[in-house]
């Protein structure tokens, strides 16, 4: 079967829904296709941090009724030092911004209802995906559904398709050029039926390693431990997680670490990872598809949302106002913020982990560092307005006094 589209979007995660809902409101038609099945996504348990901009993208589209009553809205977060914990007060830092915690996994249930609300098209399931002629002005989609095939010419190509997607790795060799970090270590991450620690979450560096202290709900906890890269899940019983858990958060008097069901365990590995340019020909890249980020900043969803939010404001030029240098402009702006959100992930995943062959001046290094950013008004609010999310225009000339004035003015939304 032959379709036609605008914009023919691979894959259907954030990055590709939320851009195929972006577009929708501009009156641009997509078609997505997605690999796996519908529960599966709609179950997928990842990220859990939403910035300040990411929730304004996602109430502005129409799609944060649901994220707006049941997320927990944030004003600080917590760094823990060998059990002892400072306190970082994003709203005063930032001039009243916030985070988030909303699974993304809710985030990929509301996208897909509005989706199918609105009548816009998705195939799930769909098998042998490949991208063709990104280089004309009729790029195509082929790909299988229940055995069939199909093919969809577009004039342009949403590659949303994750790290280990089709799209980056069908621009020719040569084109992109790649920039890789691997860390010697993963987070196993944990799903439990307990109530949090705390209401706030808490980053912990510990002579063990790292942990992290996160929620989904009052009843849900979400936990992570610094481990092996390639660690087996049968090293860790749920005996060994709570005591580890409960060694690196430090437990006293003010916090008490409830053990519970433990739902799901699982490991990542940690890299920075990111392609340029963004784009080749008619395919923009997006979201995983062209960087990964290690999780320690919480910036993996929010940097495919900023992303999308580029790639609909230079598709919408193109096609409503004829503006033939929006285009190609896509990749250098979305990189522009892309390498903030690395360049913060990377220095706070150094700061908070413990490097297996580092001795001991490492951890000397990170204590001088949290003590400097800890009394330093400037280092507290750097690490706080990376945190909630630098502006969508960050990167655009103007005076920093301004923009801290627009951040300001903005805030609380
Ligand atoms: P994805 O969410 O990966 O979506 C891509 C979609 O494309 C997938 O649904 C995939 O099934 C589909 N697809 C792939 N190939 C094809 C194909 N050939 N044809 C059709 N469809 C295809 N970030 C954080 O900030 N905090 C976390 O705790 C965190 N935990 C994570 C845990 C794991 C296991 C992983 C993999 C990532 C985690 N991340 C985390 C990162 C964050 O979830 C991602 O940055 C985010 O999902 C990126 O969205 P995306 O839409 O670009 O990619
Ligand atoms: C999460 O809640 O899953 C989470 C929170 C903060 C991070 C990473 C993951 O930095």
């Amino acid at each position: 079967m032959n379709m036609r589209t605008q914009v023919g979007i691979v894959g259907a995660g954030p990055a590709g829904l939320l851009l195929a809902h972006l577009l929708d409101r501009c009156g641009i038609e997509s078609i997505a296709l997605e690999d796996r099945g519908r529960e599966h996504i709609e179950n997928r348990v990842r990220a859990g941090v939403l910035e300040q901009g990411t929730v304004d993208t996602l109430d502005e589209a129409g799609v944060g009724e649901r994220m707006r009553r049941q997320g927990l809205v944030h004003h600080g977060i917590e760094l823990s030092f060998n059990g002892r914990r400072h306190r970082l007060n994003l709203r005063e830092l930032t001039g009243g911004r916030a985070i988030t915690v909303y699974g993304q996994q809710e985030v990929i249930k509301d996208l897909i209802n509005a989706r199918l609300d609105a009548g816009g098209q998705i195939f799930f399931e769909v098998e042998e995906t490949s991208v063709h002629d990104l280089d004309t002005d009729a790029p195509k989609i082929r790909f299988r559904k229940n055995g069939e095939a199909h093919e969809i010419t577009c004039d342009f190509i949403g590659g949303c398709d994750g790290s280990h997607g089709i799209c980056r790795s069908s621009i020719p060799a040569g084109v992109l050029n790649v920039f890789e970090r691997a860390y010697p270590f993963g987070w196993l991450g944990i799903l439990a039926q307990s109530k949090p620690p705390s209401e706030e979450l808490i980053y912990c560096n510990h002579p063990r390693g790292f942990a992290l202290f996160s929620m989904r709900s009052p009843e849900i906890t979400r936990l992570y431990i610094q481990c092996e890269p390639d660690e087996e899940i049968a090293n860790w019983p749920d005996d060994r997680i709570w005591q580890e858990l409960e060694l690196r958060l430090g437990v006293d008097e003010s916090i008490r670490l409830e053990e519970g069901t433990i739902l799901q365990k699982g490991v990542t590995p940690m890299r920075s990872f990111v392609v340029e340019p963004m784009q080749f020909g008619r395919l923009f890249l997006a979201g995983d598809a062209a960087h990964i980020v290690p999780p320690t900043g919480a910036k993996g969803l929010n940097l495919a949302a900023s992303d999308v939010h580029y790639a609909a404001e230079a598709l919408t030029g193109f096609f409503k106002r004829q503006d033939n240098d929006a285009i190609p402009a896509y990749s250098d702006k979305a990189l522009a913020r892309v390498w903030k959100s690395e360049r913060f992930s990377w220095s706070l995943t150094m700061l908070m982990h413990r490097f297996p062959d580092d001795g001991a001046i490492a951890a000397r290094f990170q204590e001088a560092e949290l003590d400097y950013l800890m009394h330093s008004e400037a280092g507290l609010r750097s690490i706080a307005e990376n945190y909630v999310g630098l502006p969508l225009d960050f990167a655009e000339d103007r005076p920093a006094g301004a923009r801290l004035h627009a951040m300001q003015a903005g805030a609380g939304r």
